[in-house]
Order: C-alpha cells, then structure tokens, then sequence
C-alpha cells in the first residue's frame, strides 16, 4: 500500500492531494522508475475513495509525465523524473505519511486547545464497538424512501416514550413526541407557535435559547435565574433549565416549580423546560421533569448531546397538545426533522442498551472529576449551585476570572466566563467544563486556574 494520507477536512481538492503526494514520494525516491502503482481501484479501496479520485490524480501525473500508463499492464513511475538521489533525507522522511486507516486522530486545527466547556460530555472509548456496531445497522438498513413520519421514527418514539417514563417520570405515549434536531431546533419549532409577545429567558442563561427568541424577532425578558418567579408579565414563555439550572447549577425546588407554572397560567403563556443534563446527578436520582407537574401548560426539551454526542443533532419534544398540533403541521408542510441516519443509530443506541451505560460511565467520570474541581477552586472562589453534571460555575469578581480565564488559555485549555452567560443579572465567575478532557489536561487546567487566583 502507498504510504499517503488524505484529509478531507483540508481544503485541497482529494485527487490534487494524492497527486502531490506521489510527486513527493518520486521525488524522494521512495517510488523508482519503473516501479508498478497500484491500480487505480485498489489504491482507491485502500484510501476508501471513489476511483475517480485516484483515476483523476494518476490521469493528472500521467499527463505531467511523473507517471506512464502501459496498456494492458498498469501505471508505472516514468524515468525522467526519478531522482530520488537527489532529495535531502530529511525531506525524504518528512514526505512519508502513514496510511490513513491509522490516522485517526482530528485534524490538527481541531486540537490547539482542550475546551472544558459544558458541551463537550465524556465519551467512554470502551464503547466504541458498540457506538460503530449501531452505524453497521444504519448502513444495513434501507431508509424510508419518501419524506417520513414528521413526527420521526416510530420504533424510536416508542423506545423514547419508554425512557421518559423510567427516567424522567414523564408518562407519555410515541405519538405525543416529535423528534427533533436538539433542544435549539425544538425551542425554534415552538417559536412561531407562541401568540405574539416577548419571551423570558434565564439570566444567566443558556446562549443559544436567547439568541433564537432573538433571531425569532422577539424580545428576550431576563428571568432571574435563582429567584421565585410569580408574574411573568406579558412574557408569552419563560425557558427555564429546572433540573439544573444552566449555568449556574440549581435544582429548581418544588415550591418554585409551582410558582413559575401558577404565573404561566395566569399570563397564558408556556413554560419551556430544558431538561438537558439531569441523567446526571451523582448523589441522589434525577429530580422528575417539570412537565410532569401540567402537561398542558410545560414543554419538554430534551436531547442527546450530553448523554451520547452533540453532533448526532437529535432531541424530542413533548409540547401541549394544541402547540405540538401546531408544530407538527408546520414541521409537515416545511420538511423539518431530524435526519434519519441519526434517528435509526440512536434508535439501536437505545435498544442494545448502550445509552444506559454510556450515561452510567459519563455519571462516574463526573462524579469522580467534579469533586476535584471542587477542591482545587473552593479556596479560591465560591461555588454557584450543588455538584452535578458535566461542569462546575465558580463565583469570582470579573478581574480574577478574567486573569484565570487568560493563563488557562496561556497553558492551552479555553474555559468559559459566567459573564459570557449573563446579562441583567451581571454575575461574574467562571463555568469549568470537566466532561470533554482527560484527567491529566483538568488538572493541568485547574492548576493553571488557581495559579492566577488569590485565596479568600
Ligand atoms: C442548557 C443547554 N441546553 C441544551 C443543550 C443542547 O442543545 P442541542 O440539543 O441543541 O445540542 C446544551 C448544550 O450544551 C445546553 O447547555
């Protein structure tokens, strides 16, 4: 097999990529005249490219006289221009890429910093042949062949439904979810459904539900986010995070789920629950969803980026039942879903059980790492909310978070500020993701952190 590797993150087109490589490997004589090529199928097999990608690159080389094509024999190194003889050793070497199916790692843009961000969960490489066996069904597996059910694929409603109830004491039957493309794409499928009139958002808050109601062309309200909230005033839907608040980490109390769906009542608007992380507490079981309290008066969000990936893009919604009429017929009439290689591999994901034990290992990392955080930065900053999830929020003035935030990017690791998060509310401090590094890089984060802060 030819020693090339191509990257199709790069932005050179493939065939002008393994053309370059081959002149490179002329050049440095690590191919010879007269020395055979593999055909263009094989080459293309072991490169798991199209043959067109190699026919074009040999047919580009062959013209440029690097290559000459023999009838009936194959592709060889032409002799004008061998002359490896020539080439420094170091080039040489420095030519000599490994076989892509060993080059696995991301590209290298990919892996400047480690992020401990909240978005970025744990991903236990045991499971890995799991993970690939669920995309060998997908590819077993013919699709539908039209536009779909809108409401998503039914077996894996069904298996949802199933896990809403054991999981999130949600009683719910498959056809009262609609699948989405994550929390983002359910919050936009309900915007439009909502009467006119502004939309609260917690301050601080998850970003990317401020910036749809934005984008939505509606005006965002700030909900305190650790306060009783009992008047909504003329907010049409408040977006709360109530199984833990984001960022700042609280378990809404029942008294206070209360109050916010009594205030909703009275404003006729809908409470929008963003249930995003709560498989993972470590102390005690998940608090129930908040939906379960008013079905007609709760929508539920949940997703699949914490618990498997966030770029497997799936979430479901369980809305009221005259907002998911609404949402269904638009999402019938628009072709919005989710799509359907992601639906089928969650749907396997499901079933062979593998999501309860990626959660079970994802809970044990967190539950081992968050209070490892905790004890690097409680002698420097105050902790906003109680230990769970995939992140810990450390309240300090915005000086010293800032400082922080600076030499932990100095050490290279990116680590998010609690301004970033709020608005109104003008908390400061900063978010320590621990889900998306290894041991070693969150404790080289950490003491990077408090290196830059002063004991209180
Ligand atoms: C508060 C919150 N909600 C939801 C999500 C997931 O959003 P999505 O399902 O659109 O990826 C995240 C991801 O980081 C989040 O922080």
């Amino acid at each position: 097999m030819l020693p090339v590797t191509l990257d199709r993150n790069r932005g050179e087109p493939l065939p002008a990529q393994l053309a370059a490589q081959i002149r490179a490997l002329v050049l440095a004589g690590t191919l010879g005249t007269g020395d055979r090529l593999p055909s263009s199928r094989a080459l293309a097999a072991d490169l798991g490219v199209s043959r067109a990608v190699t026919e074009h690159a040999f047919d580009q080389l062959t013209a440029e006289g690097w290559l000459e094509a023999r009838r009936g024999s194959g592709t060889y190194v032409a002799a004008a221009h061998t002359s490896g003889a020539t080439v420094p050793e170091a080039t040489s070497r420095s030519t000599r890429v490994t076989s892509p199916r060993f080059a696995r790692s991301l590209p290298r843009s990919a892996r400047v910093t480690s992020r401990l961000d909240t978005g970025t969960p744990f991903f236990d490489p045991r499971l890995e042949p799991g993970w690939r066996r669920a995309w060998r069904e997908v590819s077993a597996t013919t699709p539908p062949r039209g536009y779909d059910d809108p409401r998503g694929l039914p077996e894996l409603r069904e298996a949802l439904a199933a896990r809403l109830g054991r999981s999130r004491g949600l009683d719910v039957r498959s056809d009262e979810i609609i699948v989405t493309a994550g929390t983002t794409d359910g919050l936009r499928a309900l915007l439009p459904e909502l009467r006119r009139g502004p939309v609260a958002v917690e301050d601080p808050g998850y970003r990317a539900a401020a910036e749809s109601v934005r984008i939505f062309g509606r005006e965002v309200i700030d909900l305190p986010a650790v306060e009783t909230v009992c008047d909504l005033g003329d907010a049409v839907a408040a977006y709360v995070t109530p199984a833990h608040q984001h960022p700042l980490g609280r378990v809404m109390p029942a008294a206070d789920r209360l109050a916010l769906i009594d205030a909703a009542r009275r404003a006729e608007a809908v409470v929008i629950e963003d249930d995003y992380d709560s498989e993972f507490r470590y102390d005690v079981a998940p608090v129930p969803a908040m939906a379960t309290l008013d079905r007609d008066r709760v929508a539920y969000l949940g997703t699949a980026a914490k618990s498997v990936v966030p770029t497997l893009r799936l979430g479901w919604l369980v809305a009221p039942p005259d907002l998911h009429e609404r949402v269904l017929s638009r999402r019938t009439i628009t072709h919005s879903g989710a799509a359907w290689p992601s639906q089928r591999a969650l749907l396997t994901l499901l079933r062979d059980g593998w999501l309860d034990r990626a959660v079970r290992s994802a809970r044990r990392v967190y539950a081992e790492r968050a209070p490892r955080v905790a004890e690097a930065m409680s002698p420097y900053a105050t902790l906003a909310g109680p230990l769970a999830g995939m992140y810990s929020t450390w309240l300090l003035p915005e000086p010293a978070a800032v400082r922080a935030r600076d030499a932990a990017r100095t050490a290279g690791f990116e680590i998010n500020l609690l301004s970033d998060y709020a608005r109104a509310s003008g908390l400061t401090g900063l978010v320590i993701g621990f889900g998306g590094v290894s041991d070693a890089e969150l404790d080289a984060a950490l003491a990077a952190v408090t290196a830059a802060l002063v004991r209180t």
